[in-house]
């Protein structure tokens, strides 16, 4: 029988973090959210105000719910603060240097029964389970950008995650309105292993100059059904995370489909990382966009 699940936290509160906080929260669960700096954790309550906020003018949440949801996230900047989580979801940055860092830490203070789990959408799930004294209790939980919209959470287990945690964590996914599926630890899991080859085909299609950026994302659009052309929604994404993931399948497959198309590294040394900075594949903010000439 699944454990119930009810005081959880986040760390690492950027994109995915905090639409993940907004999830479980509203879900009914209380939330520690964990970021680094005072300016980050303000962004990631930003974030959740401004999502739910705009639900609320959609007429898709009421005002008092909105307001239960927002009390149920207690912000923190000290992993410390962690110390009564049942489970942890690590939505940092994609390297695992820092992630490793933040498990190893994350071990010595939550309860040896807390489940650990990471929301990479790449690194191996393995590998930071190592870093821990519970392999068993560290699993990946991926969920998908916007985490409120998106139905799917991949469950990531390894070779020695306990069938309890993986139960606990498909319990949980169908409390968030999520369905889950299973997978093992390989780089991409099964969205991003098929995704990101299609994406940075796209880019590299758009990079040659075959097709413009409008008619590239018309085609998937209009002739695939899909809700989103391949460039608008590397621009979701966010160009600095679709190059950190193709770059590690890339490392670990040696598969040219994955070899980061140029202008994508191009594009995120001149800062241009999509929506969440207003300027990506296009402009969000009036400014001009990064056309190709
Ligand atoms: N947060 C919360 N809700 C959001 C949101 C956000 N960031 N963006 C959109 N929504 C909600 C809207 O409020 C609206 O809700 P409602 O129907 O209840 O009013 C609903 O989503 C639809 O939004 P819009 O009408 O504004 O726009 P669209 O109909 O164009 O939908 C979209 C926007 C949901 C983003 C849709 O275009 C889409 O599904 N795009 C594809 C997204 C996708 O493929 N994501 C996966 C990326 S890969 C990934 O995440 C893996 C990772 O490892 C990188």
């Amino acid at each position: 029988m699944a454990r119930e699940l009810s005081q959880v936290g986040v760390v690492g509160l950027g994109t995915m973090g905090a639409g993940i906080t907004e999830v479980l929260a509203r879900a009914g669960l209380d939330v520690t959210a964990v970021e680094v700096s005072d300016e980050a954790l303000d962004r990631g309550r930003a974030h959740l105000e401004q999502s739910t906020g705009k639900a609320v003018e959609r007429g898709k949440l009421e005002a008092a719910d909105r307001d239960e949801i927002l009390a149920r996230v207690r912000w923190s900047t000290s992993l410390d603060d962690l110390a009564q989580a049942e489970l942890v979801v690590e939505a940092i940055p994609e390297r695992m240097e820092l992630k490793t860092e933040v498990f190893a830490a994350l071990d010595k203070i939550c309860p040896p029964d807390t489940i650990l789990a990471t929301n990479t959408s790449s690194l191996s799930v393995t590998e930071l389970s190592v870093a821990t004294g519970r392999p068993s209790k560290v699993i990946g939980m991926h969920f998908f950008n916007p985490a409120p919209v998106m139905k799917l959470v991949e469950v990531i287990s390894t070779v020695v995650t306990e069938p309890s945690v993986i139960e606990d964590v498909e319990a949980l996914a169908a409390r968030l309105g999520k369905t889950d599926v299973t997978v093992g630890d390989k780089a991409g899991f099964i969205a991003n292993a098929l995704l990101f080859g299609y994406l940075n085909h796209a880019v590299s299609m758009y990079e040659n100059k075959y097709a413009s950026r409008e008619d590239i994302d018309a085609a998937m659009r209009l002739g695939c059904g899909l809700p989103m052309g391949p460039l608008a929604l590397m621009d979701l994404i966010g160009v600095d995370t679709a190059y950190e993931i193709l770059d590690t399948m890339y490392k670990q497959s040696r598969d040219r489909l994955h070899a980061p198309s140029p202008i994508i590294k191009q594009l995120m040394t001149a800062g241009l990382l999509g929506r969440k900075t207003g300027r990506g594949f296009y402009s969000y903010a009036g400014r001009d966009s990064a056309e190709v000439v």
